[in-house]
């Protein structure tokens, strides 16, 4: 029997990894969160100070894999979980520059497709309904305005005594959204056969129940 893949792209900071988890312990299945496997790789990069030219050859030997753990994504480099460590303002722009590297896009191309073939899964990121599963079975194209994902992404910082200026969240997902968006391969950009899901004015749960409602429509599946 086939799987069933659900593909969710959109731009930095929509929402895509905290929605698709809800939505997947809704269905019961496996959320997959590529950004971890860009920004696992923009990590072996930098911290091995790998110029571009040799980065298709030292990918040979970088060993980046994805396991489950308690029903959980973790990212590793050979042994060593990363998960946590890739989560840093310097990562996040590393592996918006990193992804857009064609080597990079192939290393990590069969990683993603061989998960879809074997899992029913929900995958998130940037190119997957256009690219990677351009079979999924339902395909989302999550966003919302820049000016909201800063404020989000600023309410999430506003504990924390380093928390830099909304402004500076603000320009930082504005260059990234053009990055992803503007580089030659695999861009990111909302696939045909897409749905569009603006979660602007949503919050989480409206923004999960929107997009299980996509689902159970596309795929007559009651969630
Ligand atoms: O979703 P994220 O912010 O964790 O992703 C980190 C970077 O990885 C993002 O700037 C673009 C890149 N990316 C990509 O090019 N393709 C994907 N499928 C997922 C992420």
């Amino acid at each position: 029997m086939s799987t069933i893949n659900i593909a969710i792209d959109g731009p930095a900071g929509a929402g895509k990894s905290t929605i698709a988890k809800m939505v997947s312990a809704k269905l019961g299945y496996i959320y997959v969160d590529t950004g971890a496997l860009y920004r696992t790789v923009a990590l072996y990069i930098t911290e091995n100070n790998i110029p571009d030219e040799d980065i298709e050859k030292s990918l040979e030997k970088a060993d980046v894999s994805l396991r489950f753990i308690d029903g959980a994504q973790r990212v590793f480099l050979g042994d060593r979980d990363v998960s946590d460590v890739i989560r840093t303002p310097e990562i996040s722009m590393a592996a918006s520059r990193t992804s857009a590297i064609p080597a990079v896009r192939a290393y990590l191309f069969e990683t993603q497709q061989k998960i879809a073939r074997e899992n029913n899964i929900i995958m998130d990121g940037r190119d997957i309904g256009t690219v990677v599963l351009p079979n999924a079975d339902v395909k989302i194209f999550l966003t919302a305005s820049a000016e909201e994902r800063a404020n989000r992404r600023y309410k999430e910082l506003a504990e924390k005594p380093d928390c830099p200026p909304y402004e500076d969240i603000l320009k930082d997902i504005i260059q990234r959204d053009y990055q992803d968006m503007h580089r030659e391969i695999a861009p990111l950009k909302q696939a045909e056969d897409a749905v569009l899901v603006d979660t602007t004015e949503l919050n989480l749960e409206q923004s999960a129940e929107a997009i299980v409602k996509v689902i159970r429509d596309k795929t007559g599946r009651e969630a």
